[in-house]
């Protein structure tokens, strides 16, 4: 073999008996023994009888894993290990039955029937790359993923030529994506976003390690628009880059975004020296059908916005949209020779049948059918936030949300049961379209019940959550 400069290297000639074919003799690699592990394993299974749960940062738990085991030499002929599987999975069919049945703290709308497309699970759909343009790979469902994005671009007022989107992973997805267009359009912005805002959008301020100033919120949830201004006023000289929640992840608070643009534009930021994502994750398909919630619109001057597709629309798994100008992506693309596309995205390889499951039910329920469940979903969460009241238990619910925020249980295993989410002293419900009266009337029941218990003796008292909620919503001892 020649090298540079005539220079010839040696190369290990291949002996007479190589076998190409050849695999390793024994494949399964040995079992590694941790040292300390079994103390671990001994104090998290402890922890779990006792209801308690803990972080244990730096260490994985793996006391409820599935152990995954080799094949018997004769498994193929005794059946037994395809039967163990089947018990596996009859017996976790059972658990997910069951934990849907209760399942109330996280906004995911568990109701929906995709039975006909059963029929698509053996195909490996993958549309890695730009939506918009054809790769080689041929195993695709592109003509669904731009047809949900159409149905998208006109929910929220942008022209088909005037808009770049696809489908991602996650909310979170979405949420890095927006970020990411602004911080390219904007290099050297300063990221602005809520006290209440998702993690993941300072998890994209690390990644990108872009400054980022945390404004205040109200009451409610809100970003603090006095506070916003005060902070932009102070970095005057830097473009801003802004995150506006549309629906925040505890109190459902939804920001006003006409009073943030105006704002901006009070303080001197010329549309061009700002930069709008808004974090539709959790109600980016509910506001536009409710009367009085501000507007999400590309009328206005806003960059990108996010939703996630397992929350409201009820996709089976984690998936998103996302819809940003066509303009700023040129910005951020490549071509990429190996798949003949470019690539805008923040993944690799994408879920090709997220959008199969999303058009799907666009198609069934159409604008007016997410309008009826919208308005199903407001009067639920009224019912459940007066109910909660009449029972004597502190609870807010802000007018454009169907999130009811509320003292939290005191025992850990009704939260559990309910998979609750809980921040300090308080939980929320997050009432979706496949909660209904009677789920909330079964959850109001025990929860009264138990807190008779909870609470008999006089000594221990329900929580105070006026600093959370008010005190007009708190019914603590003090404040009721
Ligand atoms: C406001 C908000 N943004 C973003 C996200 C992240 O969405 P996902 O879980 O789809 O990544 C959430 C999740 O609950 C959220 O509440």
């Amino acid at each position: 073999m020649e090298i540079d400069n005539g220079v010839v290297a040696m190369v290990d000639i291949l002996s007479e008996d190589f076998d190409p074919t050849a695999v390793v003799a024994e494949p399964l690699p040995p079992v590694v023994t941790g040292d300390s592990n079994g103390d671990l394993i001994g104090k998290v299974a402890e922890d779990l009888k006792g209801r308690k749960r803990e972080i244990v940062l730096g260490r994985n738990v793996h006391t409820t894993c599935l152990e995954v085991t080799e094949p018997d030499a004769n498994d193929e002929f005794t059946g037994d290990k395809d039967a163990y599987m089947a018990g596996v999975l009859a017996r976790y069919r059972k658990t997910l039955i069951e934990r849907t049945k209760h399942h109330l703290g996280y906004p995911y709308n568990l109701d929906f029937d995709y039975g006909a497309l059963s029929q698509l699970q053996h195909f490996s759909i993958n549309n890695l790359g730009d939506p918009f343009i054809e790769s080689n790979y041929g195993v695709h469902s592109r003509q669904f993923e731009v047809g949900v994005l159409d149905w998208f671009a006109r929910l929220w007022e942008i022209e088909k030529n005037e808009y770049w989107g696809y489908i991602t992973n996650c909310g979170t997805e979405g949420n890095l994506h927006g970020v990411l267009v602004g911080r390219e359009v904007l290099p050297d912005g300063i990221l602005y976003a809520s006290r209440d805002t998702h993690y993941s959008i300072f998890k994209a301020a690390r990644m990108y390690r872009m400054e980022c100033v945390k404004v205040d919120t109200l009451m409610s949830g809100e970003i603090d628009c006095a506070n916003f201004r005060a902070k932009l006023l102070a970095n005057k000289d830097k473009p801003a880059i802004i995150n506006v929640n549309i629906g925040t992840t505890v109190k459902g608070a939804v920001d006003d975004l006409d009073l943030v643009i105006k704002t901006l534009e009070e303080c001197g930021f010329n549309h061009d020296r700002f930069y709008i994502h808004c974090d539709g994750a959790l109600f980016g398909l509910m506001m536009p059908f409710v009367k009085l919630a501000p507007k999400v619109s590309f009328k206005k001057p806003i960059g990108s916005v996010s939703v996630s597709g397992h929350k409201f629309v009820g996709c089976p798994m984690p998936c998103g949209v996302q819809i940003t100008r066509l303009e700023h992506i040129n910005v951020l693309s490549n071509n990429v020779e190996y798949l003949a596309s470019r690539d805008a995205t923040i993944m690799g390889s994408r879920n090709g049948h997220a959008p199969i499951f999303l058009w799907y039910t666009l198609n069934r329920k159409g604008y007016k059918g997410f309008q009826k469940e919208v308005q199903k979903c407001l009067r639920n969460a009224h019912y459940l936030k007066d109910r909660l009241r009449d029972a004597g238990i502190s609870a807010m619910l802000n007018e454009l949300s169907s999130t009811v925020v509320f003292e939290r249980p005191q025992d850990e295993e009704f939260v559990r049961r309910w998979q609750l989410a809980c921040q300090g002293n308080i939980a929320h419900v997050v009432v979706m379209p496949s909660v209904n009266i009677d789920k909330l009337d079964d959850f109001l029941n025990e929860l009264v019940e138990k807190r008779s218990t909870w609470y008999k003796d006089e000594k221990v008292q329900p929580p105070c959550i006026a600093a959370d909620v008010g005190t007009q919503n708190c019914l603590c001892g003090k404040h009721k």
